[in-house]
Order: C-alpha cells, then structure tokens, then sequence
C-alpha cells in the first residue's frame, strides 16, 4: 500500500507510551505522521519524544499563533488520510460524541472530513460505564471506526475490557480504513485452519490443517481492500492483521460464528472441518483403568458450507475447499454441486505433493465453466490470483 498520512491524536492515558511504538510501527511501513497531543498526553509522553520518533513537528495548542501561520487547524485536519486517536480515552470520546471542540484535539475531530479511527483505552468499569457505553454508540452511528479496546490486565491493576489495542492492531485496522482497492466496501467471509472435536478434556479429533492457505487468502483480500471476517480453528500461523477475527474450536462454533458474520458479498471455506465429533465427549479425562479399550462413538458435524450454500443468506460468490488424495478433479467437481458452491478449489494433498503444511500449493479451480489447472505456485501467490478472480466476479 502506498504510504499514507495520518494525523495521530494521543489522549492522556498510561496507554499514550505504546503510541510511541505506534508511530515507529506506521513509519516503518512508509506512513507519514502528523501528531498531536492533548495537555493530559503531556504527563505521559514527552512531545520532544513523540517529534522525535514521528521525524515531525508536534501540535499541541489551538491558540498557537505559529502553528496558524504554518497551518490553520481546518487544513491540519484535512491533510491527513485518515485520523487516529490512540489513546482515545473516556474523555476524548465524551467530547467527541457531544461534539465539543474546546481544545485543539477536539477542535481537529470536528474539522475533518477524513475516516476517524479510535483506539480507546481506559479503566475497565470506564469502559463499561453506561456513559461511556452510550458514547460508543454515538460515534459508531456517526461512522467513527474503533480498534480494540482489549481484554487483558490494566496499568491499574484491575483486569477486563479497557486495555488499549496493540500497535500492529491498529496498524492493520487503520490499512483497511485507507484501501481504496477493487474490493473496497466488500465485506468477505474466510473460514480457515483445522477445528478441533474434544474427545474428553485432553483429547481432541482434527483435520491436518496449518491455516496457511486461508490466512494467505484473507491478507490478499484485505490487500484489496475488501473487509474481512476471519473465522479460524486453532491453526498453526497466526491470523492476519487487521481482519475481523473471530477464534473457535469446534465445527458448532465455527457454524454458528459463520452465521453471526453473514451477510457477506462472498465466502471462502478455506478450514479443515472435521466431519465428526463425539456423540458424547468425556466431561472427565478417560482413564487406562484395564477394562479394555474405550469405544469412541461418532456423530455427523454440521457441513457448515452446505448450509450456507443452502440459507437464505448465500453470499454473491461462495467458494469451497476440496482436499482430495485420489481423483482430485472428478471428486471436486462432484462435491461442487453437492455442497451448491460456486467454484471449488481442489488440490491433491497427498503426503508425496508436500502441499499439507508446506508453503506452496497446485490448484485447480472449478467452476460452473469448467476446470483450470493453475501452476505449482507459493500459497501467497495462490491466494492473490485468487483474490483478484474474486474481485472480478463481484464486479
Ligand atoms: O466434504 P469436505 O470436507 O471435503 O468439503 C470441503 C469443503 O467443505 C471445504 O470448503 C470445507 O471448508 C467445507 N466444509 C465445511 N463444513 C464441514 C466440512 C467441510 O464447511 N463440516
């Protein structure tokens, strides 16, 4: 992505020391940043500091002759591509919400016509207060974009919801906001990694997945620009930045936080669904107590595909996985019309192709038209034809 510039607003909260990092982060990845600082950052972070790392001037007064003369606070806040406020403490957002413009922070918020993302960061019961809960709704309604905030402990001791985001949370939030790509406004739903059935509370049954191929498919659309929901089983690579994630472990939960995600413009079944969890799994751990061996008994998982392809909510392009070890293509066309998906992606994940785990992948796509054989190529690589084909479709 083209480097962008961001006017970085930093509240007065203990959280203002990571937007130092912020600033780093966001400069490293060839972002320009403006920032800005209220009196109360002040007792936080230095602005000698924050200038410093951001290579640029730091404004902190709206009645600073100067800082008119170079550049009136209209302009400062339409400069920038995006504004970010980070930390967005209670009070920032109370004022944002009530739209006072009474200092130089509040008076660039109510200035600009750029996206606004805030990434708030209080106390937990703050956080929680029906005052600030009723802000949040407020600047939701009023298009204003959030980050986090986190659940984790707190600089003050108490645990929850409060906790600012991590910098390259926000980083990725703040790229999605910008893209302007072929599938920016598209929200897409990917599914990937393996889920895993509990036998009793130690033991599980799973698919071989790494997640590798899905993640590759979700940062190739949010390269897009596209929204994306990423609903993941416990998969060995880490979820892409700046996507939706919702983490489950079985194939009930991932169906049901599929559903909750819809409506989509599309859909990706990248995971590795297991066909089959246990009729009753152990509330206790099985023990060897010699009275011969246990007997699993099996019951069918709900083919969570199959189901969308078959509600009332399908998305405009719905796109399955068939990992198939023996008449790849024949096996995928069938089950493409079994499960009511537009195209399938089928690939031959036999242990001789190294596919399972590796990092490239030998494809075929099939649709309604037929099927193409795409070259051996890197799982990125498969994921960016992918997206581009996905963008095309959906016009
Ligand atoms: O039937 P099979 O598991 O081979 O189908 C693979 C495709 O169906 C993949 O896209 C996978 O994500 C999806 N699937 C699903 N729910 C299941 C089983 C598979 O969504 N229970």
């Amino acid at each position: 992505m083209a480097g962008k510039k961001i006017l970085l607003i930093i509240g007065g909260g203990i959280a203002a020391f990571k937007s130092l990092d912020l600033i780093r982060r966001l400069r490293e990845r060839g972002h320009s940043v403006t920032p800005v600082l209220t009196k109360a950052a002040t007792e936080f972070v230095t602005p000698l500091s924050v200038s410093a790392l951001a290579g640029e001037k730091v404004y902190q007064d709206l009645f600073d002759l100067n800082d008119e003369a170079e550049m009136g606070h209209i302009e400062l806040s339409r400069a920038a591509d995006l504004v970010v406020v980070a930390p967005a403490t209670a009070d920032l957002m109370a004022k944002m919400a009530a739209g006072l413009a009474n200092d130089l922070a509040s008076t660039l918020l109510m200035a600009t016509d750029k996206p606004v993302l805030i990434a708030p960061s209080m106390n937990v019961r703050m956080w929680e207060h029906a005052a600030t809960q009723r802000n949040l709704k407020t600047l939701l309604k009023d298009g204003i974009l959030t980050c986090g905030p986190n659940e984790g402990g707190m600089a003050c001791g108490e645990f929850g919801f409060g906790r600012m985001a991590e910098p390259m949370e926000i980083v990725g939030a703040l790229e999605a906001a910008v893209n302007d790509g072929p599938l920016k406004g598209r929200h897409i739903l990917v599914t990937s990694g393996p889920t895993h059935e509990p036998i009793d509370p130690v033991r599980y049954i799973a698919n071989r997945s790494s997640g590798a191929q899905g993640a590759a498919i979700a940062r190739a659309l949010l390269s897009l620009g596209a929204k994306v929901t990423f609903v993941t089983g416990p998969a060995d690579v880490a979820a892409p930045m700046g996507v939706d994630l919702v983490d489950v472990q079985t194939a009930a939960q991932m169906l049901e936080a599929v559903n909750s995600a819809l409506p989509a413009d599309a859909a990706i079944f990248a995971a590795a669904v297991a066909d089959w969890r246990m009729a009753n799994a152990a509330d206790q751990k099985i023990k060897k107590d010699g009275n011969g061996l246990p007997v699993l008994e099996f019951a069918e998982n709900p083919d969570i595909l199959a189901s969308v392809c078959a509600g009332n909510k399908k998305p405009k392009l719905v796109v399955g996985f068939a990992a198939e070890t023996q008449n790849v293509i024949e096996n995928a066309a069938a089950k493409r019309k079994r499960k009511g998906c537009d195209w399938i992606v089928a690939n031959d994940v036999s242990p001789s192709t190294g596919i399972m785990g590796g990092s490239e992948n030998d494809i075929t796509l099939i649709s309604k038209d037929g099927a193409e054989d795409w070259p051996r190529m890197g799982k990125d690589q498969v994921a960016q034809r992918l997206a581009a084909k996905i963008a095309e479709a959906l016009g």
